[in-house]
């Protein structure tokens, strides 16, 4: 029998991470509350909305009698970092299909990853492609028997469900929640959480994200979600695509971690909190709302990108 209660609560994930004020008088000036859900506190390792994410495909995967998580990601990704991580820390063999060509000595991403007991193997970018593809699923299931998939950025229905999760877990009434988006699974979870009450909004990260918004439909649709029109999803604050960083966006991202002594990275959280100010600029955000920015972890990929953060500066 799977004791789902170890799986789904277990002891050293905090539930009742901090909802905590932003204090920064460009935003307290203009009459606006802006809180920032603190889910990168949620677990050292398995942080953010990783975990949220992958709770529910942890318990699927038991249930179904699986030894072995396979999943997908780029050499930096949090994604393959906390799945290794989840793979420790819940009994489960983990192999991590990587784009692109072994670089050594591995990067903190991969050190961790394989210090978790994760299998690394690398694939070039064209076969990277193939990830949903079934007959390549197959190849790799002739290659490492059986295991429970998890696609890339743990995005799939059983995510939909555990993001949602994250609506509950805010305990003052808002106007607007915002996060960032990769894959649009996080998003999903929130517009599902919250049933027609209040506004998500999501900031894709990427530069191509055009895809998002059909994606997020998909994922609701596919979890019974009735349609919605409370949400959308930004698309120019990716500055030039992913991980792609510029002067203004480090500095933003250095003078909010002074301010609010609250660490945040430029790849997702930084883009999602500078579109956010970006929107009080333009008065599209106005006095007397609440909003919520949900902190979604990351901070891992901080190691990968401080000397491009210091180049940005120069
Ligand atoms: C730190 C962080 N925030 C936000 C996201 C975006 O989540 P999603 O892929 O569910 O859109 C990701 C992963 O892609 C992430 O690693």
């Amino acid at each position: 029998m799977i004791n789902e209660e170890a799986i789904l609560n277990p002891p050293f994930v905090n539930k009742n991470t901090p909802l905590q004020k932003v204090n920064d008088t460009f935003i307290t000036e203009r009459g606006i509350n802006l809180y920032m859900k603190r889910e990168d506190l949620n677990h050292p390792e398995l942080s953010g909305n990783k975990w949220h994410k992958l709770k529910y495909n942890l318990l699927e995967a038991k249930k179904a009698g699986h030894t072995t998580l396979l999943t997908f990601g780029g050499a930096y990704s949090n994604h393959i970092y906390a799945t290794a991580s989840a793979g420790k820390l819940f009994g489960l063999k983990t192999i991590g299909i990587i784009r692109g060509e072994e670089h050594l000595p591995l990067n903190p991403t991969l050190s961790f990853a394989t210090e978790c007991g994760m299998e690394i193997h690398y694939v070039d970018r064209k076969t990277y492609r193939n990830k949903t593809d079934e007959k390549f699923i197959d190849e790799l299931h002739k290659k490492f028997g059986s295991f429970y998939l998890i696609p890339e950025g743990g995005t799939n229905h059983l995510a939909v469900k555990g993001a949602g999760e994250i609506i509950n877990s805010v305990k003052v009434k808002f106007d607007r929640i915002f996060c960032a988006c990769g894959t649009g699974g996080t998003i999903a979870g929130l517009i599902a959480g919250l049933n027609g009450k209040a506004r998500a909004t999501g900031v894709s990260v990427l530069k191509g994200g055009g895809f998002l918004a059909d994606s997020v439909k998909e994922l609701l649709n596919s979890t019974g979600n009735a349609e919605r029109d409370n949400w959308e999803i930004l698309l120019d604050y990716h500055f030039g695509g992913y991980a792609k960083i510029n002067k203004e966006l480090v500095e933003f991202v250095k003078r909010f971690v002074e301010i609010n002594d609250t660490p945040i990275e430029p790849i997702y959280t930084g883009k999602m909190l500078f579109a956010i100010y970006d929107l009080i600029k333009r008065d599209e955000i106005k006095e007397n709302e609440t909003v919520i920015a949900l902190h979604t972890g990351g901070l891992q990929g901080l190691a990968g990108m401080e000397s491009k953060m210091k180049e940005t500066l120069a």
